[in-house]
């Protein structure tokens, strides 16, 4: 059977698939639950049994269409032997990149450390297995996940600077490619109906740096997914042009930030789109809430569109806004 997100990029009359990024999250009580007891982040994703229950969390509060698995994108990193903490109030801390243990990682041990991702995919997939629901793995894309392992931590304005294309990084490139390829099949083994490639550094780069750390190293992994016959989504964040990045990288979606004009990506692109809402609205009034999924909803009506937001869902966010949203979105389409 079909899932929707399946039905609706192949028929543009089908009901608009809705899912969350950061679906899973602090906004929800029930995750803050198991969080609390669980300080150390990067151990609870390798926690089956927990993930598997965080994953599921919000397809039991909102029947959203997909379920994606509670990981994170610094997985990569860690597993490829550079350690990763996060500190509360200050997001990621990475220990200095060590090119000998780097270049002498072996795959058994990489697929070794990451083993209870995929089986929080298969366990997930059974849970969800009796519903038309997709089942969402992802991996950051080579360039965010570069500029983590050399920045050390979240690039906010000013603390980052562009890196010459040199061998070392031409060499850490090379390995995220091979190890990102990896661990993409072992999602898709697992059970991933879908894979979703966050970029979510993509708009700090100057346009003629695109082609090397972006176009390149993305469509390499997009490929990938195609021959493995599986759905891709890219979501270059803050890109200055999304036509520019389909048009080079060719993913299945393409999903859009909330900086992009929606009338724009409509009138210029043609493959099925995703998301769009600003996270922030969902901290405003119900009828702001209902203004702008409106405006999403209209904008896109003759497209085929899957509805999420231009980045993830918030932790101040109440979770009574996204039952609303989520019911907007379904009574727009008389579901
Ligand atoms: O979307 C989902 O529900 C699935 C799980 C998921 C997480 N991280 C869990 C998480 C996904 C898809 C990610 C992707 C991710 N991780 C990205 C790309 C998307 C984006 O947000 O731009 C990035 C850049 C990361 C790296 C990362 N992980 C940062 C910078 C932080 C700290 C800041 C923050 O947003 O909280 C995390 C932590 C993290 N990853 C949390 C969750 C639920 C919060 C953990 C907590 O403090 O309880």
């Amino acid at each position: 059977m079909n899932t929707l997100i399946q039905s609706c990029i192949n028929n543009k009359f089908s009901k608009t698939p809705i899912w969350l990024m950061r679906q899973a999250g602090r906004y929800l009580p029930e995750f803050r639950f198991i969080r609390k007891e669980n300080q150390d982040f990067i151990q609870l994703c390798l926690n089956t049994q927990l993930a598997s229950e965080i994953t599921i969390q919000p397809i039991t509060r909102f029947n959203f269409d997909a379920a994606i698995v509670f990981s994170d994108i610094l997985l990569v990193p860690y597993a490829l032997g550079q350690s990763v903490n996060f500190k509360k109030d200050f997001g990621p801390s990475l220990e200095k990149i060590d090119f000998k243990i780097l270049n002498d990682v072996k795959k058994e041990n990489f697929l070794k450390k990451l083993n209870p991702v995929y089986e929080t995919i298969k366990q997930t997939k059974t849970k969800l297995s009796s519903n038309n629901k997709d089942m969402i793995g992802f991996v950051g894309a080579p360039w965010t996940l570069l500029l983590y392992m050399l920045n050390r931590k979240s690039p906010k304005e000013g603390n980052f600077s562009v890196f010459p294309k040199d061998k070392n990084i031409n060499n850490i490139l090379m390995k995220l490619d091979e190890f990102l390829k990896i661990h993409i099949e072992a999602q898709i083994k697992s059970g991933a109906s879908i894979i979703q490639i966050f970029d979510s550094w993509a708009g700090l780069l100057p346009e003629k740096d695109l082609e090397y750390f972006v176009y390149k190293p993305t469509k390499s992994l997009v490929d990938f997914i195609k021959q493995k016959k599986t759905i891709s989504i890219c979501f270059p964040r803050n890109i200055n042009s999304y036509k520019k990045f389909v048009d080079n990288v060719n993913p299945d979606i393409i999903s859009i930030d909330y900086n992009v004009n929606p009338l724009i990506i409509r009138d210029t692109i043609d493959i099925p789109i995703q998301g769009g809402l600003d996270p922030k609205i969902l901290l405003q009034s119900k009828e702001a809430v209902k203004k702008e999924v409106t405006k999403y909803l209209k904008t896109f009506e003759k497209k085929r569109y899957i509805f999420n937001l231009g980045h993830g869902v918030l932790p101040e966010t109440n979770p009574d806004m996204v039952r609303y949203l989520v019911d907007e979105v379904r009574s727009f389409n008389g579901q």
